[in-house]
């Protein structure tokens, strides 16, 4: 059995929507963007846009990229890296961890 020690459960595979491929969820005053992609594979990162206020969790993934509904900035979900305009500051990325379709996030202030 695997230790979750310092992992704190934030939601499960199936609360991710499966049209828009994101989950916004708020751990301990901290908003989250979680992400399912193409491949099948779970991420985190901020949900605030760094540019302004705007929930990335209402973006529209393309590929590993989520795009910022507000004014189409891009950032790599996988890095954070601000890769498109007219964003400039990275995003924060949070470990993920699945477990029998429990979604888990290091990095975040334990509940
Ligand atoms: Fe996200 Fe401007 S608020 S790109």
């Amino acid at each position: 059995m695997t230790s979750i020690l310092n992992w704190v459960r934030v939601s499960e595979l199936s609360d991710i929507s499966p049209d828009t491929g994101t989950l916004r969820v708020i751990v301990d005053s901290e908003a989250i963007c979680l992400y399912r992609l193409e491949d099948g594979s779970i991420h985190a990162t901020q949900d605030r846009c760094t540019h302004g206020n705007a929930s990335l969790a209402e973006g529209y993934i393309d590929g590993g990229l989520i795009e910022c509904p507000l004014h189409q900035g891009c950032f790599d979900i996988r890095t954070g890296e601000a890769v498109t305009a007219p964003c400039k500051v990275p995003i924060k990325v949070y470990a993920v961890r699945v477990e029998d379709d429990v979604i888990y996030l290091s990095g975040v202030s334990a509940q």
